[in-house]
């Protein structure tokens, strides 16, 4: 029995090991790489078969491929990938002076493949063709993409996951420059780097001017008190595409709304300009609040973009206090964006009278606050030196002309 069963497990893992292969193939002109992919595809195929009834059946794309028929050229290249009982793949590619694309794909498949179309009523080819809707990649980059993409296509679905692809290879090797598809992009999702809370220099800010300081403030319904007060200046970074950008939070066309924090549930503030989203939301635990994550998304044209972080521990404070940073503050949300708080205070939980209560600051403004002591206490010992030196210098001369002080 127990070898029964350790049996089964390796012939699973088998199975997982074999499924999560991937086709690679490789395209060369003159003895030198030219065009080069490597992704999982899975196909699903909805026919029909005797009886006139629909079957949909889904299949990956085998390893063993052949790449007859590829051929790459200046301005244009074929990625063709023959496998199985006469089927094929083909990726045809464009490029200008800076970037290439796929311009389409091309799906042949032949029904008298009974292996794979079983009781299909029909022993025609077929070819299905879809407008490629891949991003342009700029020239010499890799293209990557691990995120599952699917292409539908009447009766043909293409599902693409893992996948690399470069095409137009000038120097018979792979660019280590890669080109990241959008969809793997950090988005909502936590990055598995954790912020630092504390002053960075990256990503650089480009000169602006301070963000004028806004307060908002978030309340149950309109006749109700406030239950959440902050007051921020605001500058977001955050990667454009392809560069960072960076631009105040104009308080005067930014309105707050959210949710009020009471028992146990979060707190959240939200600021809306004409284009740009951002919240913030706040959790207790243990007579304690702090920030734990920020979401934005900003809009321009017809681009949107979206980045963010829940997985954050800044900003804490006393349950019941509130928390203020008057030093500028960056933080770092994820690798494309990233917000700078000028004059802060915050209090998501437990606001009475609509006003904020005492303040806990940040190590920053601290470490600013010892400054007068140290200074005050640098002074106190000077003078002490001085005072003590005057003492002996005193007492020398008094010896020296003989007398004896008491
Ligand atoms: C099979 O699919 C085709 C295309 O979607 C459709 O026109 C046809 O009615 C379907 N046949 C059956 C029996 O569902
Ligand atoms: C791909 O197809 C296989 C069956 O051939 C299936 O087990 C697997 O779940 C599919 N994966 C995706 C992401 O569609
Ligand atoms: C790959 O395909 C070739 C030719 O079609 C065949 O000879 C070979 O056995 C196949 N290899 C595997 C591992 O399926
Ligand atoms: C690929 O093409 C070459 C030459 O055109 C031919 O000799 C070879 O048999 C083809 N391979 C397959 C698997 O069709
Ligand atoms: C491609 O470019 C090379 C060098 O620029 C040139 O020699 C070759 O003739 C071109 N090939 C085609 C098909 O245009
Ligand atoms: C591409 O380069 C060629 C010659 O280098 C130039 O004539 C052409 O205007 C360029 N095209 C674009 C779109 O920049
Ligand atoms: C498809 O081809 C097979 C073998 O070539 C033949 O037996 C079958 O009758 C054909 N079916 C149709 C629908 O043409
Ligand atoms: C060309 O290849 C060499 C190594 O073979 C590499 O150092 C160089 O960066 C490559 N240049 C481009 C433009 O890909
Ligand atoms: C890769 O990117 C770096 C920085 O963007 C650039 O300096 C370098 O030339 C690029 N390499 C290739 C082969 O394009
Ligand atoms: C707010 O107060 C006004 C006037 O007192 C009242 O008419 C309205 O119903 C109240 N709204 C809510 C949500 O309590
Ligand atoms: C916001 O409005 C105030 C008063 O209405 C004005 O003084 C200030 O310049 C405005 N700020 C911006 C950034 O437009
Ligand atoms: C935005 O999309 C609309 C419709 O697709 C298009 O007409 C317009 O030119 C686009 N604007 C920009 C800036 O890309």
């Amino acid at each position: 029995m127990f070898r029964y069963a350790c049996v089964t497990l390796l012939l699973l893992l088998a199975a997982e090991i074999r499924q999560s292969r991937s086709t690679e193939v490789k395209v060369e002109e003159d003895k030198k790489l030219c065009l080069y992919a490597n992704l999982m595809l899975n196909f699903s195929v909805t026919y029909e078969v005797t009886g006139k009834k629909n079957a949909t059946v889904t299949f990956t794309l085998p390893e063993n491929v052949t790449t007859n028929g590829s051929r790459c050229g200046n301005d244009s290249s074929l990625l063709k990938i023959g496998f199985g009982k006469g089927h094929s793949w083909a990726l045809s590619f464009m490029r200008d002076n800076q970037t290439y694309k796929v311009d389409n794909i091309s799906f042949t498949y032949d029904l008298k493949d009974d292996t794979i179309f079983k009781n299909s009523s029909s022993n025609d080819t077929k070819t299905v063709t879809v407008g490629g809707e891949m991003e342009a990649v700029d020239l010499n980059n890799i293209y990557t993409c691990k995120s599952h993409e699917t292409l539908h296509s009447g009766l043909v679905q293409q599902v693409f996951w893992n996948v690399s692809l470069q095409a137009f290879i000038s120097n018979g090797t792979l660019s280590k420059n890669a080109t990241i598809c959008r969809a793997d992009l950090p988005t909502t999702t936590p990055p598995s780097t954790t912020i630092t809370p504390k002053p960075t220099t990256t990503p650089k800010p480009t000169p602006l001017p301070q963000p004028s300081t806004g307060s908002y403030h978030v309340n149950a319904n309109p006749n109700s008190t406030f239950c959440l007060l902050a007051m921020v200046g605001l500058q977001l970074h955050y990667k454009d595409s392809k560069e960072f950008v960076s631009e105040n939070i104009d308080p005067n066309i930014t309105t707050a709304t959210g949710n009020c924090g009471n028992n146990g549930s979060d707190a959240v503030l939200v600021l809306k300009s004409d284009h740009v989203t951002i919240s913030f939301t706040f959790v207790e635990n243990k007579q304690k609040f702090f920030l734990h994550a920020v979401n934005v998304s900003v809009v321009n044209g017809n681009d949107t973009f979206h980045s963010g972080n829940a997985n954050m521990s800044l900003w804490e404070a006393a349950l019941g206090t509130s928390y203020m940073c008057n030093k500028q503050q960056t933080v770092n949300v994820s690798d494309s964006f990233a917000f700078v708080t000028y004059d802060l205070r915050v209090q998501p939980f437990e606001v009475k009278n609509s006003s904020f209560a005492t303040a806990d600051d940040c190590q920053a403004d601290k470490d600013d606050n010892l400054i007068v002591p140290i200074a005050v206490g640098v002074a106190l010992a000077v003078l002490v030196l001085i005072v003590l030196a005057a003492y002996f210098i005193g007492r020398r001369r008094n010896q020296a002309r003989g007398y004896e002080s008491f």
